[in-house]
């Protein structure tokens, strides 16, 4: 079958490198791609939210399949697009219905999803511009520390958490009435605090069945111990030791199963994969954030650890007794990022040593090509992923293999994983 994945980030380089492996693929599409995935198949240069545009590839080469790597087109409709379309009836699109991405696209609709369901999250209320004094009364009587949601898309910058009532009153008003984050602040979701550790879990699903997806960690700060801004990730490690198969039977039974369910007794039409935040308390998942894709850089340790073919789970007509096969090695990523990230950082870097990395598989993030030279193109440049025995050896790996490439001002994190070996 030919394929096109949607995208240009980590995320998409790895979903190219597995789905290249794929005994039933034929010819390999990625829009818009980056110099990674251009090795793999045929970079096109098409935006993904420019549906027309998509269409006319998709019927160009005969595509039989489309792997939305991003959230933006889902929230959109792209799914519904094609799936509505007389000449695109034959073409899957792995990806939710516009009305199934809404458990990312609006954090309002996610809870009250969540709530309808009994899967457990943060208490919260929600909140327009014209009831800005009802929304102070609710953080009042909030404990420290405060966090405000916006509801829509933010390009995972609208979580504020703040410590102190007034900053947070303030925060609000400029979310709320200044349009801090445009329209996807108009509305804001206050919720309570969880103080627990964070993981996440993914899975593949026709909106009935599910297959359980390798879990993992990601690291979210700039700075080592945790601190700084918030980036896209840092790095990422799969298995997440202290997720014991105690654990991850809980979460299965309090979280995933009800959310499926959910889905199905809601009718929301959902093909795709389901991405869950969790902060875990005392043993407990809370969910604190669906996503409808998968994550980067988490991408870049699940599907190393992943032996089934994925093409033949997308096109699986028995979801229900599909075994997946998973390696019980350890998979690290190390994400070297252009200096200045997350704030602002130059790009056109030439990026030099990437042949002499025999430890790891590099997956490129923000990259470009321009004749035989690779540049750097975005804040996340590279991600270093390596699998072994023990996550000391795989992150062992990815540290010794970053040692031998370089760009100008590149900068990564020293201590990804080290909090749980
Ligand atoms: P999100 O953009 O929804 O992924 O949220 C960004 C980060 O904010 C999460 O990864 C958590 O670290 C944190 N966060 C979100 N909601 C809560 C909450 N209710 N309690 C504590 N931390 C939270
Ligand atoms: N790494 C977090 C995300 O992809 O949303």
């Amino acid at each position: 079958m030919n394929v096109l994945i949607l995208g240009s980030g980590g995320r998409e380089h790895t979903l190219a490198w597995k789905i290249s492996q794929s005994p039933i693929l034929q010819k390999l599409y990625i829009a818009p791609g980056n110099a990674g995935t251009k090795k793999l198949g045929t970079n096109l240069r098409v935006n993904p939210n420019d549906f027309e545009a998509i269409k006319q590839i998709v019927l160009d080469h005969k595509i039989d399949l489309i792997i939305v790597g991003p959230e933006e087109p889902l929230v959109r409709g792209i799914t519904d697009f094609f799936n509505q379309d007389p000449d695109l009836q034959n073409v899957k699109v792995i990806g939710p219905s516009q009305e199934g991405a809404m458990l990312e696209g609006s954090k309002e609709f996610a809870k009250r999803f969540m709530q309808k369901h009994q899967i457990p999250t943060a208490a919260y209320q929600s909140f327009t511009a014209d009831k800005l004094q009802k929304a102070f009364h609710f953080l009042e009587t909030l404990e420290p520390p405060y966090v405000l949601k916006a509801d829509g898309l933010a390009a995972g910058k609208g979580v504020l958490i703040l410590d102190n009532l007034e900053t947070a009153k303030k925060e609000l008003t400029a979310m709320l009435q200044e349009h801090k984050f445009g329209t996807a602040s108009s509305k804001v979701v206050i919720e309570e605090y969880l103080d627990g550790i964070e993981m996440s879990c993914f899975v593949y699903t026709d909106g009935k069945n599910y297959i359980i997806l390798p879990e993992a960690k990601d690291y979210k700060r700039i700075g080592e111990g945790d601190t700084g801004l918030n980036t896209g990730g840092m790095g990422a490690v799969s298995p997440v030791p202290f997720a014991d198969k105690n654990l991850l039977k809980r979460i299965e039974k309090k979280v995933i199963s009800p959310s499926i369910q959910g889905l199905e007794k809601d009718q929301i039409d959902y093909t795709g994969f389901v991405f869950f935040g969790l902060m875990i308390i005392n043993d407990e998942p809370y969910v604190i954030e669906y996503n409808v894709r998968l994550g980067d850089p988490e991408t870049e340790v699940i599907l190393p650890r992943i032996e089934s073919d994925l093409l033949t789970l997308f096109t699986s007509q028995n979801l229900k007794d599909f075994q997946i096969k998973i390696t019980p090695d350890f998979s690290t990523t190390v994400m070297a990022v252009s200096g200045g990230y997350p704030n602002s950082y130059e790009k056109g870097k030439p990026i030099t040593g990437l042949n002499s990395v025999t430890e790891s598989i590099v997956f490129q993030a923000g990259t470009k090509q321009e004749n035989e030279q690779i540049l750097t193109n975005g804040g996340r440049v590279l991600a270093f992923t390596s699998l072994a025995p023990t996550m000391k050896e795989a992150l062992n790996n990815s540290y010794n293999s970053l040692e031998k490439v370089h760009f100008n001002q590149m900068y990564f994190r020293k201590d990804i994983g080290f909090d749980l070996s």
